[in-house]
């Protein structure tokens, strides 16, 4: 016999610690106590914002409600992030009942957007239009999914929880620092409209720390959500100022596109790994598909026996094969058939887990192509938990800082550039350097795929809700959160953790500085990962947690940002 090649020895050394488990476990049975734990916990991503849901909880409001006054104060004080020109993804758990669902509040394009708009007569993207114009915009959905969550949900009237975001808007808040850095980046986008350079700029300037940020206009269309819920918006005198002011800007709304616009409630993606139960975001966001069949690809591995070497790159080789198929496949099922039920089964992952070589990194280029012809504080997450236990995780974002920037004529409503997260050219890669294809080209009246990611964890012994801004990150982010979590961590740790990355394409794993020491980093440049430092931190996760045994809630902002987390 031959003596074993050394990097067989390695192989066979490396069987042993991988013996695969068994495909997957039986599917658990959620075992969240109806009860609920009894006490209250919001984690957002600025106090004045986790305030505003606890004020309305006082008030009698459930988390459905609380939901609705977080994520309208943060329009408000965090108006980087995401407001009424935008959109996003409410994840839902009732108490009573136990329904889970996800409201679909993610903008729909215009009547009038087209494949190519975005290209050139030659066929290359327009540099900018697709972000910096009011091209960019999608036709809003949070407005609309306020009214339905407040109405099917909540206990209170919507004027009631949309009390705080109106009396904040009307009065001001102070300047904090991460906010100020968000306008001086945005500065000359504010510039180009007098409603933005108004609300946003003194004399051109972006005002001290401390300076009170008013807005006046913003407050009034909140009062007209308020008083006439989403008919009030979408339609009639205020619908018609809307499509005004984005036509003069150089949109291409039109009133039939408002009043077209529909909140979808659709089933969340359901999976199990380690004995949680995982609910998560289901298309057009990507994220929930990308974290259940990483988790499934992770779970024929015995992670907590490996080195960290080896940890770090077999859940990078996992992001790697999971942000390959949201290029190919995801986008809204109301227009392509994305294969959900495929790209979640145990088998397929076992199929993927197979192509991973433990002691060498997957080039990308090797993986089955994707066709081509053939930073910071934007977005926003919040996490709710009433004491009877009912749960929100919601993601709502403009997409970029401040959206494109421009600011609706008296409406101090900004407009969101959500129309580059659709792919403006198969191959091309949008602003978060992510790629992909037919699935998600633009077509009129169709969603662009989101990386959002609101989730719940259902665990063996508790509970954890949890999300995060980030865009092409977000995936990542919640996989890296829920293998912490169910190791044993704590709110505060899951949401402090530092960060690494993979999206297929670039192929590089990006990491936080204290993510990897240098001895791993050579490790795993050994293993021929491309590595690259993270020049800033990403993500602005916020967690809440609920034990079981004890009824403990916590409730955790992530130390990168400004947010709070509020225990009651
Ligand atoms: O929905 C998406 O995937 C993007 N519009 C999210 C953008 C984002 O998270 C920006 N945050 N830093």
């Amino acid at each position: 016999m031959s003596p074993l090649h050394p990097l067989a020895r390695l192989r066979a050394s490396l069987v042993v610690l991988f013996l695969p488990l068994a495909l997957q476990a039986a599917p658990v049975p959620t075992k969240i106590p109806a009860a609920g734990p009894g006490h209250a916990a919001i984690a957002s991503a600025y106090p004045l914002a986790s305030d505003a849901g606890k004020e309305i909880l006082a008030k009698g409001g459930n988390a459905f409600d609380a939901a609705v006054a977080v994520a309208a104060a943060l329009a408000v004080v965090e108006p980087s992030s995401s407001g009424l020109g935008g959109g996003g993804f409410f994840l839902l758990r009732r108490s009573s009942d136990g329904l889970e669902t996800m409201i679909d509040l993610r903008e729909m394009a215009p009547g009038a957007a087209s494949r190519d708009m975005y290209l050139d007569r030659d066929g290359n993207p327009v540099p900018g239009l697709s972000r910096d114009s009011a091209l960019a915009a999608g036709i809003p959905g949070e407005p609309a999914g306020f009214a339905h969550l407040a109405k099917k949900y909540g206990k209170l009237p919507l004027a009631t929880s949309l009390g705080p975001a109106i009396r904040l808007a009307r009065e001001g808040f102070p300047l904090y620092p991460r906010l100020r850095g968000g306008m001086e980046f945005k500065k000359n986008a504010f510039l180009k409209t007098p409603d933005a350079t108004r609300v946003f700029l003194v004399d051109g300037e972006v005002p001290a720390l401390g300076a009170i940020i008013r807005q006046p206009e913003l407050a009034a269309s909140l009062e007209i959500l308020a008083k006439s819920g989403a008919d009030g918006f979408y339609k009639g005198a205020f619908a018609k100022k809307l499509v005004d002011g984005v036509r003069s800007l150089g949109g291409n709304w039109t009133e039939q596109d408002l009043a077209n616009y529909k909140v979808v409630e659709r089933a969340p993606v359901i999976g199990h790994y380690r004995g949680a139960r995982i609910i998560s975001a289901s298309p057009p966001a990507s994220g929930g598909v990308a974290l259940i069949d990483a988790l499934n690809i992770l779970e024929g591995f015995d992670l907590d026996k490996v080195d960290k070497v080896t940890r770090t790159h077999v859940i990078v080789e996992a992001m790697r094969r999971v942000h390959r198929d949201r290029a190919v496949y995801l986008g809204d099922p109301d227009f392509v058939d994305v294969p959900v039920a495929r790209l979640i089964n145990e088998y397929y992952a076992a199929g993927q887990r197979a192509s991973i070589r433990l002691d060498k990194a997957t080039p990308s280029a090797m993986l089955p192509g994707v066709d081509a012809p053939s930073p910071g504080p934007s977005t926003t997450h919040f996490s709710v938990l009433d004491a009877k236990g009912n749960m929100v995780a919601a993601t709502i974002t403009l997409n970029f800082f401040f959206g494109s920037g421009l600011m609706v004529p008296g409406t101090g409503i900004l407009l969101n550039n959500q129309m580059d997260d659709f792919s403006v050219k198969p191959g091309v890669p949008n602003g978060f350097q992510l790629i992909g294809g037919d699935a998600n080209a633009i077509l009129p009246k169709k969603r662009p795929l989101s990386s959002s990611t609101p989730t719940i964890v259902a665990g063996p012994k508790g509970l954890m809700i949890l999300g995060s801004p980030g865009g092409s990150y977000i995936p990542g982010m919640v996989i890296l959160g829920t293998l912490h979590f169910m190791d044993g961590r704590n709110a505060q740790e899951v949401a402090g953790a530092p960060r690494f990355h993979h999206q297929f394409s670039p192929d590089v794993l990006q990491f936080e500085s204290d993510a990897l020491t240098p001895e791993e980093r050579k490790a795993l440049e050994a293993r021929g990962h491309t590595l690259r430092e993270g020049t800033r931190k990403w993500g602005n996760m916020q967690v809440v947690t609920w034990d079981y045994a004890t009824n403990k809630v916590e409730a955790a902002s992530d130390p990168r940002g400004a947010g709070v987390g509020l225990v009651y």
